[in-house]
């Protein structure tokens, strides 16, 4: 069973291997090496690490009491993270983080969802009602990774 919760201080650790792992095997498929590297340093600092995470506050998945997925909704509506580990793909973590997304934007009244998404997360992103505005090139470190920015307005009655 996947259960999806707020953010704890604690939690920062965890994060990374979850975010590691979606870079390197599962979007691997869509970019080169060189990206990806640029992407998920493997000698990323734990300390710039948990700064970052903590200040994004992103909901996490579990399974069975492990991280297996995290996404963040700022309050501009806009979403900066969005990994699930690879060893837990496609069985639903995606979908239960998206649908924790709109139920905190509806809590917090914001009427539009956006993100900078990935190759390999479009597929989901449209399935959850989202559509492509732009395609977009981005630099990580020097390396061009090719992205969308994708949107989907929210029905205030929703
Ligand atoms: C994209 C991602 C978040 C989806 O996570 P997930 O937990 O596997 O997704 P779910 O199991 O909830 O999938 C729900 C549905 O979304 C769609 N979907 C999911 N991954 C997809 C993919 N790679 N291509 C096309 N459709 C996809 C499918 O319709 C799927 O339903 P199905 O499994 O019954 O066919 C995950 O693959 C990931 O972490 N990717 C790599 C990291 C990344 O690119 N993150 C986004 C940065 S912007």
């Amino acid at each position: 069973m996947i259960t999806v919760r707020d953010f704890q201080s604690g939690d920062e650790a965890a994060t990374f291997p979850v975010f590691f792992s979606a870079v390197h095997e599962v979007a691997s498929a869509h970019y080169s090496p060189e990206v990806i590297e640029a992407w998920a340093p493997r000698d990323t600092d734990p300390q710039r690490w948990a700064e970052r995470i903590q200040g994004i506050q992103p909901f996490v998945a579990l399974r069975e009491g492990d991280i297996v997925g995290y996404a963040d909704l700022q309050d501009s509506g806009y979403i900066d993270h969005f990994f699930v580990s690879a060893r837990a793909q496609r069985i639903g973590v995606a979908t239960a983080l998206m649908a924790r997304i709109h139920a905190s934007a509806k809590e917090r009244g914001i009427e539009q969802l956006f993100s900078d998404v990935s190759l390999s997360a479009q597929g989901f992103y449209q399935r959850c009602g989202f559509s492509l505005q732009e395609q977009q090139v981005f630099f990580f470190r020097g390396q061009a990774m090719r992205n969308a920015r994708m949107e989907k307005r929210l029905d205030r009655r929703g």
